[in-house]
């Protein structure tokens, strides 16, 4: 499988939103905007900036308009052609005309791997991304290109499943996969072990997986094998770790800033930031 380009990607939506709720009882969390553009527009968004045009959506109930969104809107386009309003369509335009969606539905939300395998379909023999779109990535300081094309940039060279990692304080180690392993080259790490939402006390390191990920295809054989874990739900680090010992999983810290947008403080935090920056213009 040496040379195949990761084309596909999928953006597991199928949560509740709980930490987010009243605003997530009816609206998916991926919906919520960033200053005007939803936190999955900038996911997709990322995806095609890394190659990637092919989207896959794992959707439950209640995420309708996910679909809409990434579809044409006939009476809105019909008001709005030819007047100077147009020009706020220009970019949603942009990215379903650059795409193909593919839309499947986790039924049963059991947990982040098991919404990953049930993408299996779509992605078949090749490698693919993983976005979790309420983790919004920003565009590093020096406009370099964001999380995903640094991981896809890194999975040319090791050929292997690769994570995202960032820093978190220690006492949060228990929201995150937190995984430990050798630096191979600054910033890099080839993972040892890795463990899902450990107390501060029982964690390794405070090296914390963010929603961004390259995997092989081996990856849903081994999610068939994964028993629920944390929370009772089929967790994805618990299938990595075993890659990581029976093969490789490569880690990186990567450039740019992460804003938990599923958390309320996050939200505000990135509305800020990508107000203040205008990045939400891109
Ligand atoms: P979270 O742990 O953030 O859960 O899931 P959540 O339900 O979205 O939000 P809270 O914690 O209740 O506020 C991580 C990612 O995995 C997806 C979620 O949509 C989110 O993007 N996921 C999780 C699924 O698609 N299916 C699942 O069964 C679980």
């Amino acid at each position: 499988m040496s040379d195949i380009k990761v084309r596909k990607c999928l953006f597991p939506a199928a949560g509740y939103g709980t930490r987010f709720l009243p605003a997530t009882k009816a609206m998916p969390k991926e919906m919520l905007p960033i200053v005007n553009k939803p936190l999955i527009q900038y996911g997709v968004e990322e995806a095609l900036e890394a190659g990637m045009s092919q989207i896959g959506f794992i959707l439950g109930r209640g995420k309708r308009a996910i679909a809409d969104h990434f579809d044409i809107s006939y009476e809105l386009e019909h008001q709005i052609l030819g007047t100077s309003k147009e020009k706020y369509l220009t970019d949603i335009r942009k990215v379903i005309d650059s795409s193909q969606f593919i839309f499947m539905r986790q039924r049963e939300m059991l947990g982040l791997g098991h919404a990953i395998l049930t993408g299996e379909p779509m992605i078949g023999n090749e490698p693919f991304a993983v976005i979790l779109a309420d983790d919004l990535c920003s565009v590093p300081d020096d406009k370099s290109d964001r999380a995903l094309s640094q991981l896809v940039e890194l999975y040319d060279k090791y050929q292997c499943c690769i994570v995202a990692i960032e820093e978190v304080d220690a006492a949060d180690t228990a929201s995150y996969g937190i995984i430990s392993g050798e630096e191979v080259a600054e910033g890099i790490y080839d993972v040892s072990d890795m463990v899902e939402k450990p107390q501060p006390e029982d964690a390794p390191t405070n090296m914390a997986i963010i929603g961004r990920y390259i995997l092989t295809p081996d990856i849903f054989d081994y999610l068939r094998e994964t028993k629920p874990g944390a929370g009772g739900e089929i967790q994805i680090t618990d299938a990595l770790r075993q890659v990581a010992k029976e093969k490789r999983v490569i880690a990186v810290k990567f450039k740019g800033r992460r804003f938990d947008c599923g958390s309320v403080e996050g939200f505000v935090e990135a509305t800020n930031y990508y107000f203040e920056s205008g990045d939400w213009k891109l």
